[in-house]
C-alpha cells in the first residue's frame, strides 16, 4: 500500500506570521515542516524549539541545498521577497510568499516571469479573499448583481497601531509603511471582489506625522516602537483608475484620527452597491430600495479562519491541484497598484500611468 503524500515545507523567516502558519499547519497530517531559515539564530532557536523544528538554517540557500523540500513559505521582510522566491522556484520548489507580494512591481513581475518559466507554482498569502463575506460579494459581482463598478472605497485604518516590533517603519526593508503593510490586505480583496479589473493609473498623497516621534508620547496598542529608523508614511490616501472606468479610493494608516479601526471597503455600482463589513448589498428590485444581507454566513470568519483558509488552499493547490484563488498574476497587479500610489506620492500627487 502507498502512503499518502507528504508535502515537505521549509519556512525561510522564523518571526511573528512564520509561528501563525505553523500553528495552522500543525493540524494537517499530510504537511511537515521540516526545516527552518533565519539571518537570527534567536528567532530559529526560539520557533525551532516551540514547534520542534531541529533542521534550521541561517542562510535559506542552504536549507535549500539540504533538505529535499518540496515547497518553501516566505515569511522575511517585503524587500526580501522577490529573490528569495525566485531562488526557491528556480531550485524547483514551490512558494507561498507572504503578502505583500514584493516591494515593487518590478520584482513582482520578475517573479511572475520566474514561476512561468520554471512551472512551479507561486500564490500569495492574501487570506482576506478567503473570508465568507468577501466570497458572498464576488459571487454577487459575477452575477452582475452590481451591474457596471464604477467607485469604491477602500479603508485600512489603524487609529493607533504603529508595529512596535519587526522592521515595519523602514521604508528600505519594507518598501512603504501603513499602505504597503495594511492597505494591501483591503486592496486585495477589493480587487479580486471587483473581478480583478486591470488598473491604468494611480495618484496618492503620504504623510508621516507621528510615527517619526518618540513613541512614549502618546498612547498606543503596541508601545515602544522606534521612531529613530521610522521612515515611512503614517497615512497614505489615493486613487486608482482602472481601464473599464472605474475609480477607487484608498486611504490607510497606522495611526489615524478616527474612531476606531477600520478595515473595509464599499462598491458602488451602476444597478448595486455593496460594503464588506457587514456584508451588504444594495439594489433595487421590483422598484423599490432593497438592503440584502446574508441570511447566514459561515461563522468561520474570524482572522484566524481566513488565515488557516488560505494556508489550508495553499497545501491543497500544492498538493492535490486544486486552483488558488491568490495566483501571483494577483499579487502582481495588486502590486502595480501600490508602487504607481508610492511613485505619485514621490511626484507630489501627480497621476502616474501603470503600464
Ligand atoms: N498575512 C498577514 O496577515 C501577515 C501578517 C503579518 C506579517 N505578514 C508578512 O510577513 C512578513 C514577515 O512579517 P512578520 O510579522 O513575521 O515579521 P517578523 O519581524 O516577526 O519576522 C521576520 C523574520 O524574518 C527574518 N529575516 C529577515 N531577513 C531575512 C532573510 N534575508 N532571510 C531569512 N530570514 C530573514 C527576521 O530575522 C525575522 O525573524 C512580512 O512580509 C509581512 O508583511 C503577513
Amino acid at each position: 500500500m502507498t502512503s499518502p503524500r507528504t508535502l515537505r515545507l521549509g519556512i525561510i523567516g522564523a518571526g511573528g506570521i512564520a509561528a501563525t502558519q505553523m500553528r495552522t499547519l500543525a493540524s494537517r497530517k499530510d504537511v511537515a515542516v521540516v526545516a527552518l531559515a533565519d539571518i537570527s539564530p534567536a528567532a530559529l532557536k526560539a520557533r525551532g524549539e516551540t514547534f520542534g523544528i531541529e533542521a534550521r538554517y541561517t542562510d535559506f540557500r542552504q536549507m535549500l541545498r539540504q533538505e529535499k523540500l518540496d515547497a518553501v513559505s516566505i515569511c522575511t521582510p517585503n524587500t526580501t521577497h522577490a529573490e528569495t522566491a525566485m531562488t526557491a522556484l528556480k531550485a524547483g520548489l514551490d512558494v507561498l510568499c507572504e503578502k505583500p507580494m514584493a516591494h515593487t512591481a518590478a520584482a513582482a513581475r520578475r517573479m511572475v516571469e520566474t514561476a512561468h518559466k520554471t512551472g512551479r507554482k507561486l500564490v500569495i498569502g492574501f487570506q482576506y479573499r478567503f473570508n465568507p463575506r468577501t466570497q458572498f460579494l464576488r459571487r454577487a459581482v459575477d452575477n452582475q448583481e452590481l451591474g457596471r463598478i464604477r467607485f469604491g472605497r477602500v479603508q485600512a485604518l489603524r487609529r493607533r497601531g504603529i508595529p512596535n516590533w519587526g522592521v515595519f517603519g523602514q521604508k528600505e526593508l519594507q518598501g512603504g509603511g501603513p499602505l504597503i503593510d495594511i492597505g494591501v490586505h483591503v486592496l486585495e480583496m477589493t480587487h479580486y471582489t471587483m473581478g480583478s479589473p486591470k488598473p491604468v493609473s494611480a495618484s496618492a498623497d503620504l504623510f508621516t506625522y507621528l510615527g517619526n516621534k518618540p513613541s512614549n508620547q502618546t498612547e498606543s496598542v503596541w508601545k515602544g516602537w522606534d521612531w529613530k529608523t521610522y521612515t515611512v508614511e503614517d497615512l497614505a490616501v489615493g486613487r486608482i483608475r482602472f481601464e473599464d472606468g472605474a475609480v477607487l479610493h484608498i486611504e490607510s494608516s497606522f495611526a489615524a484620527h478616527v474612531e476606531k479601526d477600520t478595515f473595509n471597503f464599499q462598491l458602488l455600482g451602476e444597478s448595486g452597491g455593496c460594503v464588506w463589513d457587514p456584508a451588504q448589498i444594495f439594489r433595487d428590485e421590483g422598484g423599490y430600495m432593497v438592503d440584502k444581507v446574508p441570511g447566514w454566513l459561515n461563522p468561520k470568519q474570524g482572522w484566524q479562519d481566513m488565515f488557516d483558509a488560505k494556508m489550508h488552499a495553499f497545501v491543497d493547490h500544492v498538493l492535490h491541484g486544486k486552483p488558488t484563488i491568490a495566483p501571483a498574476e494577483d499579487g502582481l497587479a495588486v502590486q502595480q497598484m501600490l508602487d504607481s500610489l508610492y511613485r505619485s506620492a514621490a511626484k507630489a500627487g501627480k497621476e502616474v500611468a501603470i503600464r
